[in-house]
């Protein structure tokens, strides 16, 4: 596949960088994955603004303003060869001279997207959801930032992987906060909940699409803080983000989730989201 490094479209199996990068030495570095489906980003306009949140609170100069980001990312999607594409776009603090946790000046960022062809989940998940386990959300404070350093979240999400499931939901203090790499939301009794924005969750661009198709769809919605005991006894718990979509969460720590198959609110907010897409 084509990616692009520093000004230049390449093989991603020719990109180098140096070892000095601070993104290798530190994970010091801002990311975001966008959807793009046939050959259209979806929310590009959002994940460029979560994008300068992010650069801006790590005090990362955004080096590149919202048309240009746009020129590289049509792109890099006209470069490759698939409809459904993930694109991968990351900015690191770049190399100082050698090891150094203060950040070189002058910072000159590194800049590298890649692609890859976008895989929703199978036919066989959504028919049946998918198994999640729950941990204690043990990240740093400043979880609205979408930051390269992932260590917690890898390690969350291979305790899943480890199970036999594909996700964990994390609790934070006796509250549901999110999944490793994925947002939840909960159906109890009709009324979808989602946990508000805070510094203790990524703001997902799914997660603000699926609010909006629940008002546009006059589906009933509250955004409130969420008990881990309300998340057990839910009739319906879902994880979304912009690769898994909207996919139901079925079984947790191995009990079943409401009726332990993907839920009437699921599926119905499955469609909206498939028809809003295209
Ligand atoms: N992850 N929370 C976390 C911790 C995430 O890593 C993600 C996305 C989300 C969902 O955000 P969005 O709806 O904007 O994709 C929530 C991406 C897909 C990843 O790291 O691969």
């Amino acid at each position: 596949s084509i990616c692009f490094l520093n000004g230049t479209f390449q093989p991603l199996a020719d990109a180098r960088i140096s070892p000095l990068d601070r993104g290798f030495l530190f994970g010091d570095g801002g990311y975001e994955v966008i959807p793009v489906y046939s050959r259209r980003p979806f929310r590009l306009a959002q994940h460029l603004e979560r994008l300068a949140h992010t650069l801006e609170a790590i005090r990362l100069p955004n080096p590149h303003a919202p048309s240009e980001w746009s020129g590289i990312i049509n792109e890099i999607i006209a470069r490759n060869p698939w409809a459904d594409q993930s694109v991968y776009l990351q900015v690191s603090r770049g190399c100082g001279d050698g090891r150094n946790h203060a950040f070189p000046v002058p910072i000159r960022p590194t800049v590298f997207l890649m692609s890859d062809e976008l895989v929703t989940p199978p036919a066989e998940q959504l028919a049946r959801g998918v198994a999640a386990i729950s941990a204690a959300d043990f990240r740093w404070l400043r979880c609205d930032l979408k930051s390269t350093a992932l260590l917690a979240n890898c390690l969350l999400r291979q305790g899943a992987i480890d199970s036999g499931c594909v996700e964990t939901v994390l609790f934070r203090d006796g509250f549901l906060t999110e999944g490793a790499a994925s947002n939840i939301v909960i159906v109890k009794d009709g009324t979808m909940l989602a946990p508000p924005k805070s510094h203790l969750m990524l703001p997902g661009i799914t997660y603000d699409v699926v609010l909006e198709l629940a008002a546009h769809h006059g589906l009933p919605y509250q955004v409130r803080e969420i008990l881990e005991d309300e998340v057990r006894t839910a009739d319906e718990v879902w994880m979304t983000s912009s690769t898994k979509e909207v996919l139901a969460i079925t079984t947790l720590d191995g009990l079943a989730v409401g009726s332990g198959i993907p839920g009437p609110v699921a599926r119905r907010m499955y469609d909206w989201y498939q028809e809003f897409k295209n």
